[in-house]
């Protein structure tokens, strides 16, 4: 059995701080796992990532099913968690259930996520809770609200910054498990962390979150455009393309194979 939600959260208490990546196939997912990664998620964000997309918003629940199954197939110690993409829940509570069941059932993660803390998502949450599905709760900016909210920073004025404390708080009554503070004021980010009992895992939320997450195509360099609060550990794209490069010219020159490789 590998980390529980229970275990994440008794992190927190012990000040020890989380570390989350996202993925959306079975190659990165098993490297994700070897490196120790504690919460492997399979972001909407595949969508662009990994589909080409614009935005999070086209990608299909069956579509993350089968990505999910996936990264599920390469985890063995993570705990890992899918999102529910854009209008497989915010219907009705059935059509909820139905949606994160799907995705316990037919690829094995261990919990879902979900975006926005207004009242309809915190009923969401609890009846998904109470059902015994963990859910990870998602404030601040969250990408399914793109066109309504844009890409830019949230809980910015007072009323904002009220508004998402208390949808924070809120979450956390509800039964989730964790909540992902995305693009809001550090000193906003500090305050709900310390206000919650569940682990919140940052993004763009400064440093004092329980946790940080990243999508992996930022921080490998492979995205074509990232986020300012993303950061890269690796030119991938650049690594890639030299490659590609070497073994073209090696075609075009015959020397690949050489007489031992073939
Ligand atoms: O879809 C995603 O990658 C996410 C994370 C950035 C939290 O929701
Ligand atoms: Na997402």
């Amino acid at each position: 059995m590998g980390l529980t939600t229970q275990q994440l959260i008794s992190w927190k208490q012990q000040g020890r701080p989380i570390v989350a990546l996202t993925a959306w196939d079975y190659a990165f997912a098993q490297l994700l796992d070897k490196a120790g990664v504690d919460i492997i998620l399979v972001g909407d964000s595949l969508a662009m990532v990994a589909l080409g997309y614009e935005t999070t918003l086209p990608v299909t629940l069956d579509e993350m099913l089968y990505h999910a199954a996936a990264v599920r197939r390469g985890v063995k110690r993570a705990l890992v968690v899918c999102d529910l993409p854009f209008l497989s829940y915010q219907e009705s509570i059935s059509q909820a259930i139905h949606a994160a069941g799907r995705v316990l059932k037919e690829t094995g993660v261990q919990g879902v996520k979900l975006e926005g803390g207004h009242p309809a998502s915190l009923e969401t949450v609890a009846r998904l809770s109470d059902i015994g599905i963990p859910v990870m709760g998602h404030v601040g900016l969250t990408p399914q609200s793109v066109h309504r909210l844009g890409y830019r920073q949230q809980g910015n004025t007072e009323a904002e910054a009220e508004r998402i404390l208390s949808e924070a708080i809120a979450l956390s009554e509800a039964g989730a498990f964790a909540v992902v503070l995305e693009h809001i004021p550090a000193n906003l980010a500090r305050i709900i962390t310390t206000k919650l009992p569940i682990p919140t895992i940052g993004i763009g939320a400064g440093g004092d979150c329980d946790g940080q997450v990243l999508v992996t195509a930022d921080l490998l360099g492979l995205s074509e455009k990232k986020p300012p609060f993303a950061k890269s550990y690796l030119n991938l794209r650049e690594i890639v393309i030299g490659a590609v490069n070497d073994f073209s010219q090696e075609v075009r020159e015959r020397k690949f194979p050489e007489s031992d490789q073939l």
